[in-house]
């Protein structure tokens, strides 16, 4: 059943057209009349730094893109921009009509972008803004909300545990990522009056070159020796970057005392919410994020142009990108069953081993 927050989840977007037709990852077909079937190119940006790439971007939009009939080209740059840039080349060569992307930074999407352009490509940016860039939309969730939630997920915790004057560790996203950015605007709306009152004290604030999981843990173990490990909270910009925290805190014995935030409800932070490890996660229902970029590159894909009813400030560009931002939500062990009533996803992936009495606890059923 679908709970009451994912419907503010909603966006005023028109649903997916009924073409009947399947899509079809390799080659192209000619269309019917006027050309060209509309072919769609996606690069993500890896499979490392969240598991969402893989697991629910890729599905999704496949879903939505196949649901369309329209032909679809979805490929993994591996964290490496050479590959995103030689990615985006094949696909302007092969005849994509346009081109999503998620940046690995903003200097190598401009380019990509700028070369999309060049060749009469229409563009999207997808989850993540591209600062300077020239894509026709911006299609996300608002970041800045994100951020919010992280944040008062966190005061939450800590005020729940009746901890006083906590000093807390932030692990930042990676410093090319605008999202990273937003997300801290977000967290530091809620936390930096309370580290300006005394209330609460900042003990550590790093942030973690391209979301790297392992280098997150490392620089989280530096940051327990910095300060004798005298950290009460960490606020971890995602799922990743909080489950290497909780790693190096399960080896000092102090996981579960110290709550972790995240982002993303991936099953292992899912997992780790449900052993009381991790203090929250947010979801995202990356499913209406996929449909809604989808039915923007297929109308421009036909050269349609789209009203978003709502437009982002690209401050290095210095323009207004037409944008679709989706709201998020808080997750904490009592609504871990949302995020699986939701499809995102399964009772399987979550409830094994151990976790099976968790879920039960839980009311996963
Ligand atoms: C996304 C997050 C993701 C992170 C690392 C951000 O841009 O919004 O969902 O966890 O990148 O991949």
């Amino acid at each position: 059943m679908r709970k009451g927050f994912l419907a503010i989840g909603a966006v005023g977007v028109l649903a997916l057209g009924s073409l009947t037709a399947c899509g079809d990852d390799s080659g192209d077909q000619a269309g019917g009349g006027s050309g060209k079937t509309p072919k769609i190119g996606v690069i993500l940006p890896d499979s490392s730094s969240s598991v969402r790439w893989e697991s629910a971007d890729r599905r999704f939009l496949k879903e939505a893109f196949d649901a369309a009939g329209v032909l679809s080209d979805i490929q993994n740059a591996q964290g490496d921009k050479n590959a995103f840039q030689t990615i985006a080349d094949q696909m302007i060569t092969n005849g994509v009509t346009v081109l999503m992307i998620v940046n690995l930074d903003s200097g190598t999407g401009k380019a990509v972008l700028d070369k999309a352009k060049s060749q009469g490509v229409a563009t999207i940016d997808y989850d993540r803004l591209t600062l300077g860039g020239s894509a026709q939309y911006y299609v996300s969730f608002d970041n800045v909300a994100v951020g919010k939630l992280q944040g008062e997920g966190l005061v939450k915790c800590l005020t729940d545990a009746k901890v006083e004057k906590p000093a807390i560790a932030y692990l930042n996203g990676s410093p090319t990522d605008n999202n990273a950015t937003l997300f801290k605007e977000g967290y530091d709306s809620v936390l930096k009056p309370k580290f300006d009152s005394g209330e609460y004290t900042k003990a550590a604030d790093d942030s973690v070159p391209d979301w790297d999981n392992t280098q997150a843990a490392t620089i989280f173990e530096q940051q327990l020796t910095k300060t004798g490990g005298k950290i009460d909270g960490v606020l971890s910009a995602n799922d990743g970057l909080g489950n290497a925290a909780i790693s190096v805190l399960k080896k000092n014995n102090l996981n579960g005392k110290v709550p972790v935030t995240g982002q993303d409800a991936d099953p292992q932070a899912l997992q780790n919410i449900l052993a009381g490890d991790q203090c929250m996660t947010v979801y995202k229902a990356v499913k209406k994020e996929a449909d809604a970029a989808a039915e923007l590159a297929i109308a421009l894909a036909k050269g349609e142009r789209k009203e978003t009813g709502q437009t982002v400030r690209d401050p290095e560009g210095n323009r207004d990108v037409p944008a679709v931002l989706l709201t998020p939500a808080a997750i904490y062990k009592e609504n871990v069953k949302d995020v699986i009533a939701d499809g995102y996803v399964t009772k399987e992936q979550v409830c094994t081993g151990d976790y099976a009495k968790l879920c039960t606890d839980a009311g996963i059923s």
